[in-house]
């Protein structure tokens, strides 16, 4: 049985204060676990004291990226075992905005991925086709490609902890949801993948998450969906009472 797993990715938005502030809000809106397991990923700055406020709960903290190497001349970057050190427990890696505006690609996705397992965080890798994609009927190539590209030489074990999201860049931010179906057909697509690319075990282990104008009024219905284990939040994971909301309306 997978358990259910929310994040928020609050991507660039909050200072340190509101970050608090917000983590703060979470708390209170969240009350008791729910056997949902919960994440927070702020802006690097805001790690240490976001962490300060989830300890002890069952909040868990993420951070939004990190840089392959352990330590050097690398000016405005920031290392896996750095972000370890400030309590975080999962690292977001991938996700579509890096590969738009950042020159990401699966080779880097990839070192990113084993940089982050190097040190014991938990990657979420984000997969997902863009608009046109979607229209010229390569979702799923694009799909694949993203999954193959991005998981190369990694082993059955190192997959245990990794989490996958499944985020269409045409509904992320966009208030167009993917339908649970069309959601649930790429979640199932990308399962029977890594039955091919590691085994049965495996793959019914991995948690697939969709992200993507994910909202209280839709959550309950996406996260029915068999193949589907959890979101990755954007927008709704920016106010305390939307986020618990979406949290409490997955079973
Ligand atoms: P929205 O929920 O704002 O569409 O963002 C989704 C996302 O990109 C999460 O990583």
């Amino acid at each position: 049985m997978r358990k259910k797993i929310i994040a928020g990715n609050w991507k660039m938005y909050k200072n340190s204060a509101e970050a608090v502030a917000l983590v703060e809000g979470l708390k209170k809106e969240l009350g008791a676990p729910n056997g949902v397991e919960v994440v927070v990923c702020p802006p690097f700055v805001n790690l240490t004291e976001v962490a300060k406020v989830v300890a002890g709960t069952h909040i868990a903290l993420g951070a939004q990226n990190l840089f392959w190497e352990t330590e050097g001349a690398f000016t405005g970057e920031i290392s896996g075992a750095m972000v370890k050190a400030t309590g975080a427990e999962y690292v977001i890696i991938g996700h579509s905005e890096r590969r738009q505006f950042f020159g990401e690609t699966n080779a880097t996705v990839n070192k990113r991925l084993k940089a982050a397992l190097k040190v014991g965080l938990k990657p979420i890798v984000c997969v997902g086709e863009n608009l046109a994609e979607r229209e010229g009927g390569k979702t799923f190539d694009v799909v694949k490609d993203h999954i193959t590209g991005s998981l190369v030489d990694l082993t059955k074990e190192e997959m245990k902890t990794l989490v996958i999201a499944y985020e269409p860049v045409w509904a992320i931010g966009t208030g167009k949801t993917a339908t649970s179906a069309q959601a649930q057909e790429v979640h199932k697509f990308i399962r029977d993948l890594l039955v091919k690319m590691f085994d049965q075990t495996t793959a019914e282990a991995t948690r697939i998450q969709y992200g993507g104008s994910v909202k209280p009024e839709n959550a309950a219905e996406l996260m029915s969906q068999p193949d589907i284990d959890g979101a990755l939040v954007g927008g709704a994971s920016l106010k305390a009472d939307s986020f618990a909301a979406i949290i409490k309306n997955t079973k």
